[in-house]
């Protein structure tokens, strides 16, 4: 695999293979001694046009548990600020020796260009590209569902039959594209609700059933239900007249939470907005992933630099 840029283009063998590899990534990070030499000698950039914590954090601590140079790249700061294009920047990463980019872009599928232009010859990482994918996420969450479905029996396997319920913010994430791409892909069945205004056009064509009613959404008791960060960065309009209103009707409030089953798992990608889309009732109980979601992010994207960066084959 010599780029990974979205789930829609992986078919279901390639991604059990990644969540088998990122399994085995895990596995190593129980060691005492947490650092392989699988890529010693390259070099990876993290080249981020937009804010992170986790993805940055953890795609760094990826890189360096697999023994890369690690080059940290943050567009505020940089030449960038001068006018200088993501070709340019790019370019310039190539020259001081980066085999990876790891890229982090308002505009949809600028990955996808960095890969395809031939501008660069270094393998691309979409590390969240404006509405369009966030891949390591998306694969981040079904390693997360795998692993608390089924533990250690989960290896080789897809997630087939198993009900996630994504609320929120549709429109505006990619965190929801990728997953639903992606959990469709392994067979589970996808049902997203959000407010009339935050359902994206088009969503008809995607395998998934779409609401409005959270409380149904609910009270079907999926296997886990996914809470999505209101986007406010990429609304040039109001989308819900407040939000209060917001979160009566689409948060998952400690009155919804106690009404979940006590097996439904509750996901969220961060950064949370707690009292808003989620209360820290849910956020913190035992049923919630939040925690495990960023440890298990820096094991999968330990398999998508090695599957990346060392020709490996999932
Ligand atoms: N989930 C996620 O992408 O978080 P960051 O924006 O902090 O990387």
């Amino acid at each position: 695999m010599k780029h990974l840029l979205s789930t829609k283009e992986l078919d279901a063998a390639t991604a059990v293979g990644i969540l088998d590899v990122a399994d085995d990534m895990a596995a190593t990070q129980q060691r005492e001694v947490k650092k392989l030499p699988t890529l010693r000698g390259k070099t990876v950039v993290n080249l981020f046009f937009e804010d992170s914590t986790r993805t940055r954090i953890s795609f760094e601590a990826a890189a360096k548990r697999l023994s890369a140079d690690v080059i940290s790249f943050a567009a505020k700061g940089s030449s960038v600020s001068k006018g200088e294009s993501l070709q340019d920047t790019a370019q310039t990463l190539e020259a001081i020796g980066a085999d990876g980019i790891v890229l982090r872009h308002s505009s949809s599928g600028a990955p996808a260009v960095l890969a395809r232009s031939g501008w660069v010859s270094a393998s691309i990482v979409n590390a969240g590209d404006g509405t369009h994918e966030h891949p390591t996420q998306a694969l981040l969450d079904a390693f997360t569902l795998r692993r608390r479905l089924h533990g250690d029996a989960g290896r080789g396997r897809d997630l087939d039959g198993v009900s996630v319920l994504i609320v929120g913010d549709i429109l505006h994430s990619r965190v929801a594209r990728s997953n639903v791409w992606l959990l469709a892909t392994l067979g589970a069945h996808v049902t997203l609700v959000g407010p009339p205004t935050l359902l994206p056009h088009g969503i008809g064509d995607w395998p998934v059933t779409v609401g409005t009613d959270l409380d149904a959404g609910i009270a079907e008791g999926p296997d886990a239900v996914m809470m999505l960060r209101v986007q406010k960065e990429r609304m040039s309009d109001a989308f819900f007249p407040s939000a209060r209103e917001y979160a009566a009707g689409w948060g998952l409030n400690g009155a919804r939470f106690r009404a979940l089953p006590g097996r439904t798992l509750v996901m969220h990608p961060g950064p949370m907005n707690r009292g808003f889309e989620i209360a820290s009732e849910a956020a913190d109980s035992p049923q919630s992933t939040v925690r495990e979601q960023v440890a298990n992010g820096v094991a999968t994207r330990m398999a998508a630099l090695y599957l990346t960066l060392a020709g490996g084959a999932a």
